[in-house]
């Protein structure tokens, strides 16, 4: 028997699962004794990979490769991972699973895979612009966080699904390719209500509200790919950025001072010039001293794509921190799709790197960038239209 308390957080995690595309109420049983529960199987199949167009998880790693293997090989491995892939969102065990226990079902669990550009000196057909991000002004990168030939993203609602996948796909890329990088980072997407909520970045930011809508023409116009290569149709393009966050010097501002340097209230992610989170920005509004009251170099006007020539960018952040003994590093891991780096994040990054409020605070330690395919078919595998 349901009890009271457990229905009502079954409802709760149904409203967030259907508001981020998610989980489907099921109904287990028959008659009077049946009971609504929430399936958090998210199927790995689509015309793009299921990780993509959804908020960002509870629990995430990245992990980069070094490929050591040719095109088959690659194509191999593609293989391999698809049908990990199939087994993991499913929550079974893939074969080979040295920890079959751990496949947990339920969990909203995606794994995302992506292509660096030097791996199309392997198979040609590189999609236009996927080139490493020229270094800006304010980046400090460290070889340790950056580049990479192959990504696997893994999204779940607990980090011990994730730290299963992972193990799992680094150990049957083994013979393939070598781990160079690997990334953490955590968010709450989910209110106090058990809504989902925007969710806030670790310098306390409402982050996320000026996306575009999932399943809205400006959504698929913002990240899909439409040009070619053929193969490359229905894939994305990723930028990872790695941004440090100075909490430090940031915890000794005045709360006005915060929400100036962004253009938006802390409490609600409001625009100062408005009441509600998704009210439009006012960037002609004026103070009684006659200046903008959201500031020239205020990080939601200099980003805002009305500011930018149209153009947009779908981003997740994910929190990270990074502890070394007892100190502790903290900032974002910042992801950011779009259909072409070149047309929209490149110029979008470089005018915030000029003139960003927050370049006091925040500095970029790793970059990357990957070609995320198209997602897969029951019976086909990811990255076959380029590989097969
Ligand atoms: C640690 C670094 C960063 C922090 C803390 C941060 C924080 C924020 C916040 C609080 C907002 C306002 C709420 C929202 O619309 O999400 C925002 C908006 C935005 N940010 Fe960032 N951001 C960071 C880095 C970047 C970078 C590197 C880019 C792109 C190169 C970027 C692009 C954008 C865009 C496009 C918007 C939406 C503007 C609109 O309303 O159309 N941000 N960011």
């Amino acid at each position: 028997m349901t009890s009271r308390r457990q229905f009502f957080g079954y409802a709760g995690a149904a409203a967030a699962g259907a508001a981020a595309g998610g989980g489907v109420v099921v109904a287990v049983g028959t008659g009077s004794s049946q009971e609504q529960v929430v399936s958090r199987t998210i199927s790995p199949y689509g015309d793009h990979q299921a990780g993509i167009a959804r908020p960002a998880s509870a629990a995430n790693e990245l992990v980069a490769f070094k490929l050591g293997t040719d095109r088959a090989g690659l194509g191999r491995l593609m293989r391999l991972w698809s049908s990990d892939i199939v087994a993991l969102a499913d929550g079974r065990a893939a074969p080979g699973d040295t920890a079959p226990e751990l496949a947990a079902a339920n969990k909203n669990l995606t794994v995302t895979v992506g292509f660096g550009p030097r791996v199309f000196t392997l198979t040609g057909q590189k999609p236009v612009g996927l080139d490493d991000l020229p270094v800006m002004r304010h980046d400090r990168l460290q070889p340790a966080w950056s580049g990479g030939d192959l990504l696997v993203m893994v999204g779940a609602d607990d980090a011990v699904s994730v730290v299963h996948a992972v193990r799992r796909l680094i150990a049957d890329a083994k013979p393939f390719a070598t781990p160079v990088w690997r990334q953490t980072g955590f968010w709450d997407g989910t209110g106090a209500d058990g809504k989902p909520v925007t969710g806030r970045n670790l310098f306390g930011q409402v982050d996320g509200t000026g996306n575009p809508a999932f399943g809205t023409p400006e959504f698929d116009q913002t990240v899909w790919s439409a040009d070619g290569p053929d193969w490359f149709r229905g894939g994305t393009m990723l930028v990872v950025r790695r941004i440090r966050m100075n909490l430090d010097t940031w915890d000794e501002l005045t709360r006005s001072e915060q929400e100036r340097a962004v253009g938006r209230k802390l409490s609600t992610g409001a625009p100062l010039t408005g009441a509600a989170e998704h009210d439009e920005l006012d960037l002609e509004a004026r103070d009684a001293d006659g200046r903008p009251v959201i500031a020239q170099n205020a990080h939601a006007r200099l980003s805002h794509h009305s500011e930018n020539d149209g153009r947009r960018i779908f981003r997740k952040g994910l929190n990270y921190v990074h502890d070394s003994g007892a100190t502790r590093e903290s900032g974002l891991v910042f992801l950011s799709h779009q259909a072409s780096v070149s047309g929209q994040f490149l110029p979008l990054l470089t005018r915030l790197d000029a003139a960003d409020a927050l370049n006091e605070w925040t500095t970029t330690i790793g970059s990357a960038v990957f070609a995320l395919p198209p997602g897969f078919q029951p019976g086909g595998w990811l990255g076959q239209p380029l590989l097969g």
